[in-house]
């Protein structure tokens, strides 16, 4: 059954959605992958965790050269992770915990192996198969440069050449990300009806929404004009919507079409986008009426951790947001970024203080869980899973690694396998004795274990058990309004939500005594002696 739902309040404007990056979350056959096996034996976990939905990273049939960002077949279930089959009970099964289910859909770039690439390849130039992604000829006497002077957002030129029908040098193909990533040409009939067809394919199979990959990327300016500045991938340095390949408003013809689909379906499906744009303002273009639901607000969790950055964080995303009808969503951690504890605990040196950063993480995570709208919660940050800063370089698996020609060490440290168990050869990650995880664990990720964090009251486990059970039982929280207490420019955050409830994080180097209140619901850290520590934030119910 799932719950939550009301005729008033479709559950995508207020759900907590937990991010499976399922490489990474559970290994049930000891190949030192993850994989949907594991994923459902372990759906009671994350339904008692207090999660409304699953968001898995990419399932799908892939040569992995970005771990599944690179899809071969729409249709499969990439073999190391299961089958179809598999894909069709972890469906039911979480629908059966109260769980909905979102897929993430890559439709800026296949893979160089899917079928519709190996064609363009074999019909050559001018041809109807290369007509679905960007192929040109190279500039200068030979053909030699590459059509534009766009980078890749993993290192290197956006373009590769490719053997001419002779054997000799040809075209160019654009790919925004890896080589082994070739960009559509979303111009194309042919492209839009395949991608109308693959989101009917899972909603047929009960998937109650898809997360939009690289959601402002799809349509690029066919004049192909270089950029002035190569290293504005996102359109900053550029008017609204002049960038050649990123957040074009044409974009969101392709998103209306998708919102009539999902509005076949019964039961509320939902795209969430992955968009990442220079505004709020933009952003909001996304999830106007018509559009997609709900986008991932980035804005919040790029905010330094300082009141001034992180109000207006707050106050920027819901006013764009609530301006169209759209709820907002708060994010703090996903596979692509430094995970939180690290990234608050950086000191000015570069050295990171982890007991620093796991304090202000849990801090931020109760001020994220008070916010109105939805929130995202990636796998391990219950847990308080620092960002592994020490792989081995032989043993990371990013594109980027190899792409920036060995100088940006990339996103590796965040999606290292979970710890389940304290023992264990995988800490529990797999079988006992099975292979190695993908990615080495370090020693100390026992002590952040699952089971170790079950047994303590003061975990973090414990703390974002504790707070999701509050949320859903507060009828304050969720969406509504959010009514400052504090002044612009106090160094601590005040809000009430709803006529009963406060919550207060103090950003001051000092503790700070609590405002009048009838009782505590929740505290990131224990008060001290009744003031509110350093680093710390606080529920309130108020009079
Ligand atoms: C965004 C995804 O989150 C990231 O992991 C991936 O590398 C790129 N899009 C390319 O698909």
């Amino acid at each position: 059954m799932i719950g939550r739902v009301t005729t008033e309040t479709p559950w995508w404007r207020d759900a907590v959605i937990y991010q499976v990056y399922i490489r990474s979350f559970a290994d049930s056959d000891g190949d030192g992958i993850g994989d949907l096996a594991g994923l459902t034996d372990r759906l009671g976990y994350l339904a008692d965790l207090g999660v409304d939905a699953v968001w898995i990273n990419p399932w799908y049939a892939s040569p992995q050269v970005d771990n599944g960002y690179d899809v071969a077949d729409y249709r499969a279930v990439e073999p190391a992770y299961g089958t179809l089959a598999d894909a069709e009970k972890l469906i039911a099964r979480a629908h059966e915990h109260g769980l909905r289910v979102i897929p993430d859909l890559v439709p800026n770039h296949l893979s160089a192996e899917h079928a519709w690439f190996r064609e363009a390849l074999a019909a050559g130039p001018g041809s109807p198969e290369r007509a679905r992604f960007v192929f040109r000829p190279g500039r200068g006497p030979d053909g030699a440069e590459p059509p534009t002077n766009w980078r890749a957002h993993f290192g290197g030129p956006a373009w590769t050449r490719v053997a001419g029908p002779d054997g000799g040098p040809g075209e160019w193909y654009l790919h925004l990300f890896d080589p082994g990533q070739p960009d559509l040409d979303w111009r194309n009939a042919e492209v839009r009806a395949e991608f109308e067809s693959v989101l009917r394919f899972w909603f047929d199979r009960g998937v109650d929404g898809f997360r939009v990959d690289v959601a402002h990327g799809l349509v690029k300016d066919p004049g192909l004009p270089d950029l002035a500045d190569v290293d504005d991938l996102t359109g900053a340095s550029l008017g609204p919507g002049a960038h050649p390949f990123a957040d074009r408003d044409e974009v969101q013809e392709i998103y209306e079409s998708w919102r009539r689909i999902a509005e076949e379906y019964p039961g509320a499906r939902m795209f969430v986008a992955e968009a990442w744009v220079p505004s709020p303002e933009r952003l909001a273009r996304y999830v106007s009426p018509g559009r997609l639901h709900t986008a991932f607000n980035f804005d919040f969790l790029l905010a330094p951790w300082e009141p001034a950055a992180l109000r207006e964080a707050i106050d920027t995303t819901t006013g764009y947001l609530h301006g169209v009808g759209a709820p907002a969503t708060w994010v703090l951690e996903n596979h692509d970024v430094v995970r939180a504890p690290s990234r608050y605990g950086r000191r000015r040196d570069g050295a990171v203080d982890v007991a620093l950063g796991e304090r202000r993480a849990r801090a931020a995570f109760v001020l994220m869980a008070a916010l109105p709208g939805g929130v995202y919660v990636y796998q391990g940050q219950e847990l308080g899973l620092p960002q592994v800063d020490d792989i081995p370089d032989e043993a990371l698996r990013d594109p980027t690694w190899e792409r920036s020609g060995h100088t940006e060490r990339g996103r590796d440290g965040s999606r290292v396998p979970l710890p389940w168990t304290a023992g264990g050869s995988s800490f529990g990650f797999g079988p006992d004795g099975g292979d190695a995880p993908w990615l080495p664990q370090p020693d100390w990720f026992g002590r952040y274990a699952v089971d170790v964090e079950s047994d303590d009251a003061g975990s973090t486990l414990a703390l974002v058990r504790a707070a999701l059970a509050r949320r859903a039982a507060l009828d304050a929280l969720g969406e509504g309004p959010l009514t400052w207490e504090s002044e612009p420019g106090d160094p601590v955050l005040s809000f009430r939500r709803g006529p009963g409830f406060a919550c207060v994080v103090n950003l001051a180097a000092a503790p700070v005594p609590l405002p009048e209140h009838a009782e505590v619901l929740l505290t990131s850290a224990p008060l001290d002696d009744g003031l509110l520590p350093a680093d710390c934030a606080v529920w309130l119910s108020v009079g």
